[in-house]
């Protein structure tokens, strides 16, 4: 690698003639003002507005600056992974051109690198961070992507964040997807990387032009999505598939729960002779207790000589969050039955379902939030 550079910005850009010279300026002040010796990247999709003379002019004044032209398979996380390839620094920071992520903040991200991390990246959705001015469609298809991207990286608030810096060996080698408008994502999914800081920061939509987002680019995401999913399956590495090893033991284990509940409602009222009211209140404890056991020992792993306290602390807000499942199941079940007119057994298996989906968001979010 080169000495010279200790930094690469790289900007992603199609048709950003308002802004392009501005951010450059910005990003260049502010680097110099922190003593980082920072290159710039200016990654354009072959704009068919003044953004290329404009930088090329650019070019000719700052030896720090370079331009790539790209010529075909136009889109964003293309041009990062090319930014990637073509930096000459040890770390490597993306941000937008349109002031959307405050570039006063580059040195934040550059410091967290140095100070080990491998990962930092900017939240919008984590305290002091916020988004300015967005309409409200916009918020919920964001939210949506978000809360997508959480159920792969739990740990991190804003997976989707386009504002990020990475130390280069994270994704030297990655196989990154050339598809998907989120490429922090692939880099979480696919790059090789243990710590991450998230730095809060303030969105600010674009002053100038038009936001590029469209229903394409969500079909995108998505297959990004079960991409990511897929590489996780097949490399059994990474924080995706320990993720996704925790919903699939948190589901064998709901298996052997209604396995110990559907025996002893039969026992109970067959063989010891009670009404069936009193064996499936039994049943049901029952299969609680045992889920519990199991998910603490296996699913989320508190292993070895645990202070008994913790774990009765643990066992109340499962229970309390099993019987939250219950009335969520028994709910939609009445819902989808009496209002939509779906046969009991189906209906039940949508019923299952949410509160499977309750179940494992709120026990992994609190229940075991510090094991
Ligand atoms: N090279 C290239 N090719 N650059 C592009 C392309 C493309 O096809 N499309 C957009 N860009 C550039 C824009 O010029 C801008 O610098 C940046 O990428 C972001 O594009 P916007 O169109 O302004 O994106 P946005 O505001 O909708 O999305 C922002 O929020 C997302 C999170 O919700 C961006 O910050 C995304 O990076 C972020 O993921
Ligand atoms: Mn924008």
């Amino acid at each position: 690698m080169s000495e010279r550079y200790n930094l690469s910005v790289i900007i992603p850009t199609f048709n950003e003639e308002e802004n392009i010279a501005a951010i450059i300026g910005a990003v260049n002040d502010v680097c110099s003002k922190n003593g980082i010796q920072a290159e710039i990247l200016v990654v354009d999709d072959n704009s068919n507005d003044r953004t290329i003379p404009i930088v090329q002019d650019i070019v000719r004044r700052c030896e720090n600056v370079r331009l790539i032209v790209r010529m075909n398979d136009h889109g964003l996380s293309q041009s990062v992974v090319d930014g990637f390839r073509a930096a000459r620094s040890d770390i490597l920071l993306v941000i937008d051109a349109d002031f959307s992520h405050p570039p006063e903040l580059i040195p934040r991200f550059y410091e967290a690198i140095r100070g080990g991390a491998d990962i930092a990246i900017g939240s919008r959705y984590m305290k002091g961070g916020d988004i300015e001015e967005w309409p409200i469609k916009r918020r919920i298809i964001s939210l949506g992507a978000t809360a997508f991207g959480r159920v792969l990286f739990p740990e991190i608030t804003d997976p989707v964040s386009g504002f990020f810096a990475v130390r280069r060996e994270v994704v030297d080698r990655a196989p990154l997807a050339p598809r998907g408008y989120k490429i922090l994502m692939e880099v979480l999914g696919k790059g090789r990387w243990r710590s991450f800081v998230e730095i809060p920061f303030v969105f600010r939509d674009r002053a100038e032009g038009e936001s590029k987002l469209r229903l394409e680019t969500m079909l995108d995401y998505l297959r990004q999505c079960c991409g990511i999913i897929w590489f996780s399956v097949t490399h059994r590495t990474g924080p995706v598939w320990t993720e996704w090893t925790k919903i699939l033991r948190f589901g064998v284990v709901g298996l052997s729960g209604i396995f110990v509940n559907m025996g002893l409602l039969y026992v109970l009222t067959e063989v010891a002779g009670l009404y069936y009211l009193v064996s499936a209140a039994f049943a049901i404890e029952t299969s609680i207790v045992n889920n519990f056991i199991w998910n603490d020992l296996w699913t989320f792993n508190s292993g070895g000589r645990l202070r008994f306290t913790r774990r009765l602390h643990r066992f109340v807000s499962f229970q309390v969050v099993s019987m939250g499942g219950l009335a969520i199941n028994m709910l939609i079940l009445y819902l989808l039955v009496e209002v939509g007119g779906i046969y009991y057994l189906i209906a039940n298996l949508a019923g299952i379902f949410a509160a499977f989906a309750w179940n494992f968001m709120v026990n992994r979010h609190f229940t075991w939030k510090n094991v």
